[in-house]
């Protein structure tokens, strides 16, 4: 008995040494197995270095505080789903979808794209981009590739069941298309109220899509203050914000809140959360910005850094690196208070990151 005792001891022992050698400091003790990242370039890490569009980031300056240097990131460090995931415990950054054949898809994918949208035609006057109907169909075929590593569909929906999907898009939707008349028509025919709602309507049928090819955990991202970016300010001319884009953002994220409350209702079988990036707590002065209507690095007239030129020293006093996409300072906030919002409890709704990641469905 003493024996037996000592030698399952002796096994537990080595299992744990086993466990704590092999996997668990190689990530196997992520809080949740894998997530999917669909978005535009708050949330992009090298989709769009192989395209034919200006809308990239995978030159100087860009992740000039990355571990890397760019890596098609739109900004100075990581993304705020880039700190998410390590806060969820994932050792390695998720892949880009251009990038999977020669990594591993277990953990996931992302699949963001710079400059993309809700709508199809979004972003397109400066090139190709991945719109989020395609970002789907990409994650289809992951499901297929999944399904015939793990043995078979219902496998796959057992270990899918399990995952993070974060949605993070819309901003583009905005800035690279009903702003934009000279290109896109969507400001003639819609109101801003009718806008917000075509765009939650289709956002509400991806997440359906995404629901019947195994989602269960979705974290939805509301918009944040497009009025305030530094490409606006600079067209507005006068160094403030334009209260009217921000209260069109507002919009939007009221809906996209209210969608999370429709969803849950509609499927018990899974819960969905909304991260409110306007909320107070995220960007106070208190928490050491100084520089609020400009942007870290020269900005072309899209926004985006010039190639080579040369950044700001205090990139932690900035909230914005370029004229759309804000620092990792930025991203540091957003992403901790969203992993725990106990401290800030209106950054979530109705729950964190960390409880999403905890929760099991009765
Ligand atoms: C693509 O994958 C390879 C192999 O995992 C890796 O070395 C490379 O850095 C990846 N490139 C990008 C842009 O993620
Ligand atoms: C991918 O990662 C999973 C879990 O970390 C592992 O079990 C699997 O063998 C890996 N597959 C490849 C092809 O490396
Ligand atoms: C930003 O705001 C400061 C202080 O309010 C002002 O002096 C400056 O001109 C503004 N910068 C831009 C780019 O509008
Ligand atoms: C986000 O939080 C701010 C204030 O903290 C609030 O004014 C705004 O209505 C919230 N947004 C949504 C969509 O609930
Ligand atoms: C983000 O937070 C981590 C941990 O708190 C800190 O080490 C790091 O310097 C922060 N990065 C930025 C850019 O603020």
């Amino acid at each position: 008995m003493a024996c037996e005792t000592k030698t399952w001891l002796v096994l537990h022992l080595l299992l744990l040494v086993t466990c704590y050698m092999q996997h668990c400091v190689h990530g196997q003790s992520s809080q949740v197995p894998c997530i999917f990242i669909f978005g535009d370039g708050l949330s992009g890490n090298g989709n769009n270095n192989m395209l034919p569009t200006t809308a990239k980031a995978n030159y100087n300056p860009y992740g000039i505080d990355f571990p890397t240097g760019p890596t098609g990131r739109a900004t100075n460090g990581r993304t705020a789903i880039d700190i998410i995931g390590e806060l969820l415990g994932f050792a390695d950054f998720i892949p880009p979808f251009a990038n999977t054949s020669g990594s591993n898809i277990t953990k996931g994918v992302n699949y963001a794209s710079g400059s993309a949208g809700i709508r199809e035609e979004t972003g397109k006057h400066m090139g190709a981009n991945v719109a989020f109907g395609l970002q789907i169909e990409n994650h289809k075929i992951i499901v297929s590739r999944l399904a015939a590593n793990l043995g078979g569909l219902p496998q796959a929906r057992n270990y899918l069941n399990k995952c993070l999907y974060y949605v993070n898009i819309g901003s583009s939707d905005y800035i690279n298309n009903y702003y934009m008349p000279q290109f896109y028509t969507t400001s003639r025919i819609y109101s801003p109220e009718q806008y917000a709602k075509t765009l939650v309507n289709q956002i509400s049928l991806y997440i359906q899509t995404l629901h019947d090819v195994g989602a269960r955990k979705l974290v939805l991202v509301g918009l944040g203050r497009i009025g305030c970016t530094p490409k606006v300010i600079a067209a507005n001319g006068n160094g403030l914000c334009d209260e009217n884009k921000n209260a069109d953002a507002l919009i939007f994220s009221h809906k996209l809140k209210s969608l999370v409350d429709k969803f849950n209702t509609l499927h018990l079988d899974s819960k969905s959360i909304f991260l409110n990036r306007t909320a107070r707590a995220v960007l106070d002065r208190s928490l050491g910005f100084t520089v609020f209507n400009n942007s870290c690095c020269p900005m072309n007239s899209n926004g985006m850094c010039i190639p080579n030129s040369i950044p700001c020293m205090n990139r932690k006093e900035y909230v914005f690196y370029d004229g759309v996409h804000v620092t990792s300072t930025v991203n540091n906030l957003t992403a901790s208070t969203a992993y725990d919002s106990a401290s800030n409890p209106e950054t979530t709704y109705p729950m964190d990151i960390k409880h999403l990641a905890q929760y099991t469905f009765t």
